[in-house]
């Protein structure tokens, strides 16, 4: 664990916190490491995603307090339908799970709650569950709290050229209006910043099909903590580290 004081700090008052200009709008997340969590200690990959679920919360709760606009957690990613059915019953049930104990101190938090991916294809008491979540949390403008469900970035990018075409051909846009800013509005993100800083959890450095188009400039911060123990420590670190670099774009 690094000695360095976090900027983001319980301590910090508020305004402090609202005057310091390096400070992420977008954090994205990729919370991994849940299934080594739970064989660590001997239980069944599932207790791993358990325990999950209450660090989502203890992030989201940090999130408010550091005052970032935008939290991107990949949950379940279009590959992850490769696991044992068991397994992924298991993980599209705990939204439903999540939401049942937290959506009451979300709603206090002023969160929005948001999600990216194919919604329609994940299973009915999934999709009721986040949707009256989304009702419920539409109005307030305080954190918006993006899920990734069901989510895979190159499925985003062939779902946008394919809505393109269609577009094209019944003459809704022209081919010439068609740059990056137009392209960008038919990705799942449309309207939302890209992210500043990824956060991977879980050991591995790669980005396993996740916003592989709004990454392009965002600082990547790994860490070898398993989801379930990574806690507002280590995440006002990755807060504090991102505020050391120089983002140049490409630039001198
Ligand atoms: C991340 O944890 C959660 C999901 C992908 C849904 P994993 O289940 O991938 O945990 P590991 O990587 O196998 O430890
Ligand atoms: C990425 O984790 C997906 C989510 C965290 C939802 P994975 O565990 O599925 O990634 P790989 O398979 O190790 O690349
Ligand atoms: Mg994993």
């Amino acid at each position: 664990m690094s000695m360095k004081i976090p900027f983001f700090n319980k301590q910090l008052k508020e305004t402090e916190m609202a005057n310091l200009e390096s400070a992420p709008d977008h954090v994205a997340i990729i919370m991994d490491g849940n299934g080594r969590w739970a064989q660590k200690r001997g239980l069944p990959r599932i207790a791993g995603h358990k325990e999950g679920v209450s660090t989502v919360n203890k992030i989201v709760k940090a999130a408010v307090k550091a005052n970032i606009k935008i939290l991107t957690l990949y949950t379940f990613s279009t590959e992850n339908w490769k696991r044992p059915k068991s397994e992924i019953d298991f993980i599209l049930k705990l939204p439903k799970e999540f939401l049942h104990i937290y959506l009451p101190g979300l709603i206090e938090n002023n969160v929005r709650i948001e999600t990216i991916g194919d919604f329609d294809a994940l299973p009915k008491h999934t999709r009721d569950a986040v949707q009256y979540a989304k009702e419920k949390t539409k109005d307030n403008d305080g954190l918006l709290l993006n899920f990734a469900l069901n989510y895979g970035s190159r499925f985003e990018i062939m779902h946008a050229v394919k809505q393109i075409m269609n577009d094209l051909d019944c003459s809704k846009i022209t081919l010439d209006s068609l740059d990056e800013n137009l392209f960008s509005t038919y990705l799942y993100t449309n309207g939302l910043s890209d992210p500043d800083l990824l956060i991977r959890t879980g050991g591995e450095q790669r980005l396993s099909n996740f916003l592989l188009w709004q990454l392009a400039y965002t600082e990547f911060w790994f860490t070898d903590d398993l989801w379930p123990d990574f806690n507002e420590t280590t995440f006002l670190n990755a807060l504090y580290d991102y505020q050391q670099r120089k983002r140049r774009y490409g630039g001198i």
